[in-house]
């Protein structure tokens, strides 16, 4: 059976993918940054697993304005770098697992989560940023990726413990799937930042920190926290960190949604970073492993 042996959280940010890109990544605006992600490459390379499920947000790239599904499985072979509006990142293609994704969908969707079915699009900064803080610049990427897109752009977007319940149910569906496939469940985006109007450029150390604390500690108490206070406390856009709720819901200490008590341990914390400013943001990152 497929098992899932960790979950990697990370911001993504344009900037982070054109410092890459450009080999900007050893200015001293940067290197903090890309040197705090030395030792989760080095996990990385340690614990590569078959497939990581990535849960992203698109930012009106894939979908535009016009169409905005709430949760979105890539489905398809192959996913091409999107044009942002400067041409694609250099970056590998991703390459799909369209079989775990049917078997994704088919159980999510009968666990009662709607899910969009996209066997087309392009993937942005939301889902390559994070590939390139957490694998470097191969020549193609080491895993196959199933991206998964989660509005948090335009409103309503999913609350905090809707997101969490999706993550008990993807790891039913990962867990049921009939080949010895490892899987990391990748939550990304946020920390703090505001993009927009007088408090653009906002972040809050504190707050971000907190949230750090209680993801790895009490997530189900974190899952219950409204929109309002990551709006109020982590910005506008400090509401993408409920996709992290996604990734922490599918770890082993949280119950599958077949009724089944805990059955795993809390997982170990094999990495935690902080740095602030990238761009407009605050970057965090966790790596919590299952099955120590
Ligand atoms: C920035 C951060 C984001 O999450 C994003 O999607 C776009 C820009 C920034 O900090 O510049
Ligand atoms: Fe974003």
């Amino acid at each position: 059976m497929a098992r899932i042996t960790a979950s990697v959280y990370c911001s993504h940010v344009p900037a982070i993918g054109a410092a890459l890109d450009l080999g900007k990544s050893n200015e001293p605006y940067w290197q903090p940054l890309f040197q705090g992600f030395d030792a989760s490459k080095a996990w990385m390379r340690a614990n590569t697993p078959d497939v990581v499920f990535l849960v992203y947000n698109d930012h009106a790239t894939a979908f535009s304005l016009e169409m905005i599904p709430t949760f979105a499985i890539g489905c398809a072979a192959e996913f091409q770098p999107a044009d942002e509006g400067w041409g694609p990142r250099p970056v590998p293609k991703v390459i799909g697992h369209p079989e775990l994704a049917a078997h994704i969908a088919q159980s999510v969707i009968q666990d009662d989560f709607d899910l969009t079915i996209v066997n087309k699009m392009d993937v942005d900064h939301g889902l390559t940023v994070p590939l390139s803080l957490m694998f470097g610049q191969p020549d193609a990427w080491p895993v196959r990726v199933i991206p998964f897109a989660v509005n948090v752009v335009q409103y309503p977007v999913p609350s905090g413990r809707r997101c969490f319940e999706l993550g008990r149910a993807v790891r039913k569906a990962i867990e049921s799937y009939d080949e010895p496939l490892d899987v990391q469940v990748w939550g990304t985006g946020g920390m703090s930042h505001q993009l927009q109007g007088p408090r653009a450029g906002l972040i809050n150390k504190e707050w971000d920190n907190a949230f750090l604390d209680q993801l790895i500690a009490d997530p189900d108490a974190l899952a219950s926290k409204p929109h309002i206070d990551y709006v109020r406390e982590a910005g506008s856009e400090g509401i993408e960190l409920v996709m992290w709720l996604i990734a922490r819901g599918a770890m082993a200490d949280v119950p599958k949604r077949d009724g089944n008590a805990v059955t795993g341990k809390p997982p170990h914390l094999a990495r935690r970073f902080y740095h602030v400013p990238a761009s407009n943001t605050a970057v965090g990152h966790l790596i919590l492993e299952n099955n120590q």
